[in-house]
């Protein structure tokens, strides 16, 4: 019988891959990355003093990390991958300088048909990253822009640095936003401005996207991703199983009415009940000391 091994984490160059269990000879089950997909379009990481915070980089700079399908199918799996690792608190995907990302890509979709896009579900890779249970947070850099501002806006937190610029300039090309900019926008900032931003395809500046409420924070450009990881680690030091409620939580307010959401709420709140993270928090304040939680 295989003793209990340690839990190792192998890292092939910059490339975290899938995760997957082999049982050693005496050493028991180790946790290891295998057989690298060589992503071409992002590059991935482990980051943050507990290396508990997956790093996502879009990387297509010379097309200002317009979102080609092949950079799609790399970030879900990505995505996936993290969601599905207990050693990652939090995701956080990210761009470069000068952007996030400029949007779908026109020079892929410049021959769609309507049919082609009905047939091929066009854009439906986008879903894997809405499906994740933990936190994702977007660090804005540059442009995030039709596709690029709908992928931040995918993620549940938005922080940008201060030359970041925000659009829907879907319009200027002869379509709308396709993947939740004239859903989710009007969510975040109202029906006023996002009826403004999608209609005259202008952009906005990090500090009107903060005012909006489209962003959390903002911070000089090169601070953005420090301060982004800050806060990942911050989350990640509470119990992930409970973080996971409290993202379901709020994200419940975007599907429902008032009163099925609080109904929902207080079904994960009783839920939490059921925990031993639960027990142990509030132990831990009444004897005043931190918390350690178990994920159980
Ligand atoms: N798709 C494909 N390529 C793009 C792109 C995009 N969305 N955005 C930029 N690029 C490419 C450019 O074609 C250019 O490539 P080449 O050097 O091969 O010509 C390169 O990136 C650099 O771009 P620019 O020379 O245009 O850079 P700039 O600094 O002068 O301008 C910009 C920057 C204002 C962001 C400008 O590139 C731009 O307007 N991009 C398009 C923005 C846009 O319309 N986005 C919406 C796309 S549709 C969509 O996203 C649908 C949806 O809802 C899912």
């Amino acid at each position: 019988m295989a003793s209990v091994g340690v839990v190792t984490r192998l890292l092939l160059g910059k490339n975290v891959l899938s995760t997957a269990r082999v049982a050693l000879p005496n050493t028991g089950f180790v946790k290891f990355y295998s057989a690298a997909p060589s992503y071409e379009n992002i590059k991935i990481d482990v980051v943050g003093t507990k290396k508990n915070v997956g790093l996502i980089q879009l990387n297509r700079p010379k097309a200002l990390n317009a979102l080609c399908k092949p950079l799609f199918v790399e970030l879900g799996k990505a995505v996936v991958d993290f969601d599905a690792d207990d050693s990652i608190a939090a995701i956080i995907i990210t761009g470069n300088e000068k952007a996030f990302a400029a949007g779908a890509d026109i020079k892929e979709m410049q021959n769609n048909t309507y049919s082609s896009n009905q047939r091929g579900g066009f854009l439906k890779e986008w879903e894997d990253v809405s499906r994740c249970g933990k936190p994702v947070i977007a660090a804005v850099n540059g442009f995030a822009l039709g596709g690029g501002c709908e992928l931040a806006m995918l993620c549940d937190i938005i922080y940008a640095g201060d030359k970041a610029k925000f659009g829907q300039p879907e319009i200027n090309i002869g379509t709308i936003p396709g993947a939740g900019g004239t859903q989710r926008l009007p969510r975040y900032v109202g029906k006023s401005k996002a009826m403004e931003i999608v209609l005259t395809g202008s952009f906005i500046d990090a500090n009107e996207a903060e005012k909006m409420g489209l962003v959390a924070r903002v911070f000089p450009a090169e601070k953005l991703l420090e301060e982004t990881i800050k806060l990942a680690e911050r989350i990640g030091s509470h119990s992930p199983l409970i973080v996971k409620m409290a993202k379901e939580a709020v994200n419940q307010a975007y599907e429902t009415t008032l009163k099925a959401g609080l109904s929902y709420e207080k079904s994960l709140f009783y839920g939490t009940f059921a925990t031993e993270d639960r027990k142990e928090g509030m132990t831990a304040f009444i004897e005043k000391r931190a918390p350690n939680f178990k994920n159980e």
